[in-house]
């Protein structure tokens, strides 16, 4: 029986990747460590709640008491960090909580995880770190080539530095202490339970709520897309297979221009809705939007997985077709998950970053 301390769990990807183990394992059990914040969300996890392998502990990981005695309450094996603030336009208007959670929460997870497995000298066997990086640590590349786990990082956003700043911290600890640690780094995540401030669900909840469609800039930012289930996949490989100290990138291999994604959601969505459905007569391209452009706008991201592919045989499945169905599909089906998101305090957030933005058209 391994033990996983999955933080972040009740976020869009930790959400998908703890359905995905215990489905697929019968013999792990996962410590969830969530804050809850305003993305994390227990909705996500109805029907693993009820489960003998599964604990729910409501927490920061900033907190060291609190980290400290889960070590000493669970046997931990594995550390799988999905905590963090993860939305670039919000670390745009107030960094403070990614500085907090994404660097110093990675570092008390660190500290706390070094004082439970190093033992004098030696490391506890089959005990490991794992750190869910972006490929938004890498910057941002011209019209061709791709980002390798050798590529120099380079962050832009507020966001990107604390993840990149994580990720040293980590690999700090490998190269001082030898900690076993991984650091995956992946492209843009679609699939169910993603937070509608992301571009696909957004721009899913805005055309069935008949709300504008506000493309950033002029749209032609380019974005590697892959469907969550082929992540969560290359993370448990990564888990159970990577050699330690290695950084794996993960992608994709979709990589689609924002306007394509927006074009597709529309003709995905006239495509599923029944004919006599109402919402169908204001679904369409009239609706999208070119408004101001997001400050510092990295211009295009796309992955090289060949390590991950040669060293442990992972390639993504789900076509960007098939993705794309599956999750509109999904956001149809959930209709009352994604209400109960947008009726509360995402109204606020909407307004607050929207607003100014959409009086204020590209040129
Ligand atoms: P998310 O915002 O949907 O979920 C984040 C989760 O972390 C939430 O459940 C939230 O409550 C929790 N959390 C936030 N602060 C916390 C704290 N201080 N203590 C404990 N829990 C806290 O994010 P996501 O899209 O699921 O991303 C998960 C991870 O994957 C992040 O580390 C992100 O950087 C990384 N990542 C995301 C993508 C993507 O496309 N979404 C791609 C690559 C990497
Ligand atoms: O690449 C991995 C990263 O992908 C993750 O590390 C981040 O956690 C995750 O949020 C995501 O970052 P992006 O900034 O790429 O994702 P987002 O969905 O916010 O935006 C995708 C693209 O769409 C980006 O070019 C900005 C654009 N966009 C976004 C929104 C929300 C719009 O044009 N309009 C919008 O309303």
């Amino acid at each position: 029986m391994k033990t996983y301390l999955v933080t972040g769990g009740a976020g869009f990807i930790g959400s998908n990747f703890i359905h995905y183990m215990i489905k697929k394992y019968d013999d792990i059990f996962i410590v969830n460590l969530d804050k809850l914040t305003y993305s994390g969300n227990l909705n996500n996890l109805k029907d693993i709640e009820k489960g003998s392998r599964y604990a729910f502990v409501k927490g920061d990981i900033t907190d060291s008491e609190l980290v400290k005695s889960l070590f000493e309450i669970y046997p931990i094996d594995y550390v799988v960090n999905f905590a963090a603030e993860s939305h670039v336009d919000r670390s745009i208007d107030n960094p403070t909580e990614f500085i907090n959670t994404n660097i110093v929460g990675t570092f008390v997870l660190l500290e706390s995880a070094k004082s439970a497995w190093l033992k004098g000298e030696k490391w506890e066997e089959g005990k490991k770190f794992i750190q869910i990086s972006t490929d938004e640590v890498y910057g941002s590349l011209g019209e061709t080539g791709y980002f390798s786990e050798t590529t120099p990082l380079d962050p832009r956003s507020p966001y990107s530095a604390s993840k990149s700043s994580a990720d040293l911290l980590v690999k700090s600890y490998f190269d001082t202490y030898r900690m076993p640690i991984n650091i995956t780094r992946c492209s843009n995540n679609y699939g169910p339970y993603q937070f509608p401030e992301k571009l696909i669900p957004l721009m899913i909840n805005n055309c069935l709520t008949g709300k504008c469609l506000p493309v950033y800039g002029d749209g032609k930012n380019v974005r590697d897309w892959i469907y969550v289930e082929d992540h969560c996949r290359a993370i448990d490989l990564v888990v159970n297979k990577g050699r330690v100290g290695e950084v794996y990138n993960i992608g994709g291999g979709n990589e689609r221009t924002n306007i394509d994604i927006v074009k597709t959601i529309i003709a995905t969505l006239r495509m599923l809705l029944e004919e006599n459905d109402v919402r169908k007569a204001f679904i369409s391209e009239e609706k999208i939007k070119f408004v101001k452009d997001r400050k510092g706008h990295d211009r295009r991201y796309a992955i090289d997985s060949t390590k991950i592919s040669n060293e442990l045989g992972w390639k993504p499945v789900t076509s960007f077709d098939e993705g794309m169905k599956k999750t509109v599909k999904w956001y149809l089906d959930n209709s009352k998950w994604l209400e109960e998101i947008t009726s509360g305090s995402y109204k606020d957030y909407y307004v607050k970053m929207y607003a100014d933005r959409e009086k204020e058209e590209a040129v």
